[in-house]
């Protein structure tokens, strides 16, 4: 059983690298280029890639705080000897999570059915909440990268 910990850790990091990766493409590579085309198009561009991505970032969410929880508990023993980046990890990791969660089913939800009623009007106004959504994630992301892999050093 010796590989449990190894595997655990290496899933969490690709876990991570695919959901914050992600985010950092579709908000400062995708959307700056996308901005040239007409709503239709591109709006219907976003409909897909949303389709596509969140396939990933549910895998993400769900194999992030499994492993993370094998971690704590089954390899450090609790949150106490795992140090306090893991805490701030846990904390700002439930935050990403549930701000994914709210995206998903409130923006994104809505989001679908304008681009399926080809209401492009009502989608053009529903992407920038998502995008700012998504925005926050990605800020929250990157610092819980940094804490996760800067916290060893710590004190
Ligand atoms: C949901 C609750 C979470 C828990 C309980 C948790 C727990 C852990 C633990 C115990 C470690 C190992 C720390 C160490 O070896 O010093 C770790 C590493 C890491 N975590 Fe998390 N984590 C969570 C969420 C997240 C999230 C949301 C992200 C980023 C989106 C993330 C990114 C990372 C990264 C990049 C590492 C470093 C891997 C390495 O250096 O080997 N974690 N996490």
């Amino acid at each position: 059983m010796d590989y449990i910990f190894p595997l655990a850790n290496t899933l969490h990091a690709l876990a991570a690298v695919i959901w914050v990766g992600g985010m950092f493409f579709a908000h400062q590579v995708l959307r700056p280029a996308l901005g040239a085309n007409e709503p239709p198009v591109r709006l219907g561009i976003w409909g897909r890639v949303f389709a596509r991505f969140f396939v990933w970032v549910w895998l993400a969410v769900i194999i992030l705080p499994i492993t993370g929880y094998a971690m704590v508990y089954g390899d450090f023993g609790s949150f106490e000897n795992a140090g306090m980046h893991v805490t701030v990890m846990h904390a700002i990791g439930w935050v990403m999570i549930a701000l994914y969660l709210y995206l998903y089913v409130v923006p994104y939800g809505q989001y679908r059915q304008a681009v399926k009623a080809e209401d492009w009007p009502r989608a053009g106004k529903i992407l920038p909440i998502i995008r700012r959504i998504v925005g926050t994630n990605l800020v929250l992301g990157l610092i819980t990268i940094v804490v996760a892999v800067s916290g060893r050093f710590w004190g």
